[in-house]
């Protein structure tokens, strides 16, 4: 089958792209996107595309009609669409929603995997929250990511697409440097002390994340394609499982792992504009549906740090 990963230059997007190839079922791999890694996997399958998805006759070049699965995560992140309001609904909204047009003109209905996030709840919400949670975004990335929910579902129901949503925790660790997600503190507690650099956390120490590692989102980001319709029924979004953890915890989970002199790097420099969208922010849940449906969480920061020492090839000191 021809797949197309759309921000597949991106974090998630390498990522999921080295699973894909490991199966035999994908023929082609299109990863679609605004730039590339100067390193990406070899294998004759795979093609890079260059394109803005908010232009159509670019991603007509990627999405041909033979394409049988989307794994839409191009998007621009929390921080910068709240920066640039229009560049926000440009690639977040626009982007999706000519994405589904094109849809539309494929053979088959295609499987469509649509990372949302978190960042759609907002407001007055409860101290756990469930599947039954209303969202009420309070950011512009969370507001696009809510109604590129409801265009997915929609294009579900008339049979144009077959959508599956998952609403991700915020993903952690991730390498590289700091980005403009709000969220990116979260990577850059564990990643930069570990790389040997000091870091100045924008936000305080009780602060708490709703978590999950890159290595259990791409396993989900598979399972959502592979499961059957029926296993969604019409309700296609889920948020998925994860772990909640407060700053504190996850430098005192570093110091278990790194030792004392590793965590002691994180201090904490407060940033109003990071603290005002983080807070807006829920950190627990209860996910029975995905548990249900064979999502599964981390068994704890240990771990993740680990599996990011593991993945990354990080020699501790
Ligand atoms: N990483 C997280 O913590 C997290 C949490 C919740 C949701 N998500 C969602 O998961 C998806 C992937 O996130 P990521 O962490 O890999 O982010 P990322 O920024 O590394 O990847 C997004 C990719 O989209 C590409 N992109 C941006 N504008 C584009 C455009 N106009 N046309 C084509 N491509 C464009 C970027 O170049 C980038 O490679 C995103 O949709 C994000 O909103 C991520």
């Amino acid at each position: 089958m021809r797949v197309v990963v759309t921000g597949g230059g991106g974090f998630l997007g390498v990522r999921l792209a080295r699973a894909l190839l490991s199966r035999a079922d994908v023929s082609r791999l299109v990863l679609f996107d605004t730039a590339f890694p100067s390193q990406l996997p070899q294998d004759p399958r795979l093609e890079a595309v260059r394109g803005d998805i908010a232009d159509a006759r670019a991603l007509a070049a990627a999405v041909t009609p033979d394409t049988a699965a989307v794994f839409h995560l191009a998007a621009v992140v929390s921080g910068a669409a709240e920066a640039d309001f229009d560049l926000g609904y440009r690639v977040n909204l626009e982007g999706m929603r000519l994405l589904l047009e094109r849809l539309r003109g494929c053979a088959h209905p295609p499987r469509v995997v649509y990372t949302s996030s978190v960042a759609a709840f907002g407001g007055d919400l409860p101290p756990v929250l469930d599947d039954a949670t209303t969202p009420h975004p309070q950011t512009s990335y969370g507001t696009q990511k809510v109604i590129g929910e409801y265009l997915l579902a929609d294009y579900t129901r008339k049979g144009f697409v077959d959508g599956r949503a998952l609403r991700l925790p915020t993903v952690v660790v991730r390498p590289g440097k700091p980005n403009a997600a709000a969220s990116s503190f979260a990577s850059a507690i564990i990643r930069e002390p570990l790389a040997g650099i000091d870091y100045d956390c924008p936000v305080g120490p009780q602060t708490a994340v709703w978590l999950l590692s890159p290595r259990r989102v791409v396993e989900a980001l598979v399972l959502a394609h592979d499961s059957p319709p029926e296993a969604w029924g019409v309700d296609r979004v889920v948020n998925l499982p994860g772990i909640t953890a407060t700053v504190a915890e996850m430098v005192g989970a570093l110091a278990r792992v790194a030792g004392d002199g590793v965590a002691a790097r994180v201090r904490y420099a407060p940033d109003p504009r990071i603290q005002a969208i983080v807070r807006t922010w829920p950190a627990r849940f209860r996910t029975p549906r995905a548990l249900a449906m064979g999502f599964r969480a981390d068994p704890d920061v240990e771990t993740v740090i680990r599996d990011y020492i593991a993945d990354e090839g990080i020699r501790l000191g």
